[in-house]
Order: C-alpha cells, then sequence, then structure tokens
C-alpha cells in the first residue's frame, strides 16, 4: 500500500515537472507601506491588480512587507511570478522595496539556472526595477500625473518577447490611441538610461513617451532575464473607474487582457509549488476581502493588511 502510493505520487511529480506549461500559476503581488498607518493596517494592495491577473487565469498571493528573508525565500520556491504594484512606497527604504530586492535577486540567480521566475513591475514597479538594476538614484520630475497616452515603439518591439505574439491590431491601437494611463511625477528619462551602461545592458527598450519636454521609458524588458516593466498601467483600464482620463474603450480593455495574458504565460512557465495543498490554500488572497474605498480612494477596492 505504502510502495504503490508512493510509485503514485511519483508519477504524479514526473507528470507535473514534465509537463510543459503550469495551468494552475500563482503570482505574488506584492503589498506595500501605507504612509500614514490607519487602524492597526500596515499595509495595502489595490484590488486592481489582482483582478488583471485573475483575468488571464491566474491565483494570487499577497506578498507581505516586512517579512524575515527566509519567509521570502521559502515563498519563492511557492509561487510562478511576482508583481511589484504602482503607488508611492519609498524604493529606497521601505517595506516595499526590501521585499521587491528580494525577489529580484532570487528570479536573476534561478534563471542562472535555468528556473525561470517572471517579475514584473507596474509604474513604481518599475521605477523599484530600474533602482535595483542601476544601483544608483536614475529617476527625474516629469509632467504625467493623469493622463493617457499612445506609445511611441521603439524598433526592437518585434523581437521582444513582450509584443512579438500580440495580434498586430492591439499593437497598431497601442501606437496609434491613447491606451496607456500614466500617472506617475517620475521617470527614467531616455538620457539618464542612454548614460547608464548597466541600464542599457540589463533593458531593452520597447516603448518612450514625451511629457511634452522629456522623453522617458514606458516599456521595458530584461534581455536575459524575465522582468518586464511598465511606467503605464494596464491594470486601470477594465478595473479602475475613479478618473476621467482611466481609458475603457474596447481597445483599451483588449490591450489590457493581453499584457495580462502575456504575463501569467510567462507564470506558466515555472513550476515552483507550495509544500501542500492546506499552505496553498492558507497563502491566496481569497482569505482576504477587499474593500470598497472607491468613494474617497483613486482605488475601487483596496485589501488591508
Ligand atoms: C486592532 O486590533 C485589535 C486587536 O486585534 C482590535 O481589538 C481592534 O479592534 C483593532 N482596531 C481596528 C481599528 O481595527
Ligand atoms: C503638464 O501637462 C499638461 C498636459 O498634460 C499641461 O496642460 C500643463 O501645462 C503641463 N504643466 C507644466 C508645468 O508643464
Ligand atoms: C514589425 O513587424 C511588422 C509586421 O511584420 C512591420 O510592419 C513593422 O514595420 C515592424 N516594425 C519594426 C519597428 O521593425
Ligand atoms: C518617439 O521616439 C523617437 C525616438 O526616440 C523620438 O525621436 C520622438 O520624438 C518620439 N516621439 C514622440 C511623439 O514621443
Amino acid at each position: 500500500m505504502h510502495w504503490l502510493s508512493l510509485c503514485l505520487s511519483f508519477l504524479f511529480l514526473c507528470f507535473y515537472t514534465l509537463a510543459e506549461s503550469n495551468d494552475r500559476p500563482i503570482i505574488g503581488v506584492l503589498a506595500q507601506d501605507i504612509s500614514s498607518p490607519q487602524g492597526n493596517w500596515t499595509s495595502y494592495i489595490a484590488a486592481s491588480y489582482v483582478k488583471f491577473l485573475e483575468s488571464a487565469g491566474a491565483r494570487v498571493v499577497p506578498v507581505m512587507i516586512n517579512k524575515t528573508p527566509e519567509e521570502y525565500k521559502t515563498l519563492f520556491n511557492s509561487i510562478n511570478g511576482i508583481l511589484y504594484p504602482g503607488g508611492s512606497a519609498n524604493i529606497f527604504s521601505s517595506g516595499y522595496e526590501k521585499a521587491a530586492r528580494i525577489f529580484y535577486e532570487l528570479a536573476i540567480e534561478a534563471k542562472k539556472k535555468g528556473d525561470h521566475f517572471p517579475v514584473w513591475g507596474t509604474c513604481l514597479g518599475l521605477e523599484q526595477l530600474m533602482y535595483l538594476t542601476s544601483g544608483k538614484p536614475v529617476l527625474s520630475r516629469t509632467n504625467t500625473s493623469g493622463l493617457a497616452l499612445p506609445l511611441n515603439f521603439t524598433n526592437k518591439i518585434n523581437d521582444s518577447k513582450l509584443f512579438q505574439n500580440f495580434p498586430p491590431q492591439v499593437l497598431q491601437d497601442l501606437a496609434l490611441k491613447p491606451l496607456t494611463e500614466n500617472s506617475h511625477k517620475w521617470s527614467v528619462t531616455m538620457a539618464t538610461y542612454n548614460e547608464d551602461e548597466k541600464l542599457q545592458k540589463f533593458y531593452k527598450v520597447l516603448s518612450t513617451n514625451m511629457d511634452g519636454t522629456t522623453e522617458f521609458l514606458s516599456t521595458v524588458e530584461a534581455y536575459d532575464y524575465p522582468i518586464y516593466g511598465t511606467q503605464w498601467h494596464p491594470e486601470k483600464n477594465p478595473f479602475e473607474w475613479t478618473r476621467s482620463y482611466y481609458p475603457h474603450s474596447s481597445s483599451a480593455v483588449k490591450m489590457s487582457f493581453y499584457i495580462a495574458q502575456f504575463f501569467v504565460d510567462e507564470a506558466r512557465k515555472n513550476f515552483h509549488r507550495f509544500e501542500s495543498v492546506d499552505l496553498e490554500q492558507d497563502a491566496l488572497i481569497y482569505n482576504y476581502n477587499p474593500v470598497y474605498t472607491g468613494r474617497k480612494n483613486i482605488f475601487e477596492q483596496v485589501y488591508y493588511f
């Protein structure tokens, strides 16, 4: 009996690891520090990031701030990718920064051993990635808080991982229509990128944008690692409604879906898993309820921790 169950679990393991695609991907979404803690809450995740990943077939685990490196390592080995959301946490020193740094380093180390662990940074998340790669402050002030723009693609998009399999119509819409929502006061300018050897070696620039005077990076992907960043917000188009400049057209929502699908497909190439179903269930975001904050807050719904 014992022998039989051992055999069966071995077969299951083989089947699981030989499968080409992990069709049960679980992606971490990094929480971030609340600037002025209210009540007992010290960190949050805007629910739109969770819905964005769920829309493409992933389940989400919140990655809490202020955990030990050992706890993050265990979580890294349990999940299939991570998303660093936008917001206003400090990218030089915060719970968000510490966790982001650990997962970034683990993802790079893993890729060198053939373990594909994708990392996505949106807005603040992109700014965090740029700082982690460069090791220097690389942000400049730009006039970009609250506007939707078309992407100014570089000639690198056709051999990019992110865009090469996009439907041509979606790419064309991205280039011609203002579908990408920008809500940031800081950017990495093209001038900074062109002067920073570490950034240039690490990231391929897929698109840029202008704030009227300054050209800044709007979409990047790492050359050798599954690391991606957008200064704009793909998750807002389908899921956030509190600002008039959020694009909600059919092409805007379609674009968001293809971005989500791309990233979740990246996570399907990863085969990390929790040690047990119980541990997996304990970690899932389903254990928490989002709060409706849209009457006062910029986000419709927020998870507080
Ligand atoms: C904070 O936590 C304490 C202990 O769990 C609880 O008694 C209290 O009601 C909480 N306060 C708020 C504002 O949630
Ligand atoms: C910032 O950009 C907006 C248009 O998006 C423009 O109306 C405004 O004058 C700009 N402000 C500055 C200080 O350049
Ligand atoms: C990318 O490929 C498309 C379709 O083959 C082509 O029309 C377009 O000019 C290419 N773009 C660049 C920047 O090479
Ligand atoms: C698009 O990018 C090119 C190349 O970097 C730049 O010269 C041009 O000014 C940009 N155009 C817009 C509208 O952002």
